[in-house]
């Protein structure tokens, strides 16, 4: 099972980044927890972050033929804005899970319309860090390990 997580804009600054609403865990420390938790799962995961809307698409687009099963993607603001990523992952044959870690729904008006979430086949938000490990399970329950 090939797992693809997008991280998408600020994300880099998690942990030092308004910790109230995103916490202090850094993007390292979810990266690793990640791998740990895949690698014990039997599955293969890479995580990518970039400020970039073009290199998220790109990597989007990479998945499509490199044996990717599942990307768990958290597009921060371009959740927001991006018909272009949406068109990327309408482009994208397998499992989609948006996440958040602030529960967008109980902030400003302009979270609460995602473009992601027209073809995410799950969406997690407001669990923090635990968000991508609870998508990590359900896509691994989904596919098995191999
Ligand atoms: C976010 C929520 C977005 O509204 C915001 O722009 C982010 C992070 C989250 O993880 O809660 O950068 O996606």
């Amino acid at each position: 099972l090939k797992v693809l997580v997008l991280h998408g804009p600020n994300l880099n600054l998690l942990g030092t980044r308004q910790p109230e609403i995103y916490g202090s865990e850094t993007l390292a420390d979810v990266n690793r927890a990640l791998e740990r938790r895949a690698e014990a799962a039997g599955a293969v995961l890479t995580h990518r972050q970039s400020n970039h809307e073009g290199e998220l698409i790109d990597a989007i687009q990479a998945a499509r033929s490199d044996g990717t099963a599942a990307i768990i993607i958290n597009p921060a603001a371009y959740t927001h804005t991006s018909v272009a990523i949406l068109d990327a992952l309408n482009a994208f044959d397998g499992t989609v899970i948006e996440v958040h870690l602030s529960n967008v729904h109980k902030r400003e008006a302009f979270r609460q319309h995602s473009y992601v979430s027209l073809r995410a086949d799950g969406v997690i938000a407001g669990l923090g860090s635990q968000g991508y490990y609870a998508a990590l399970q359900a896509v691994v329950a989904e596919h098995g390990s191999a």
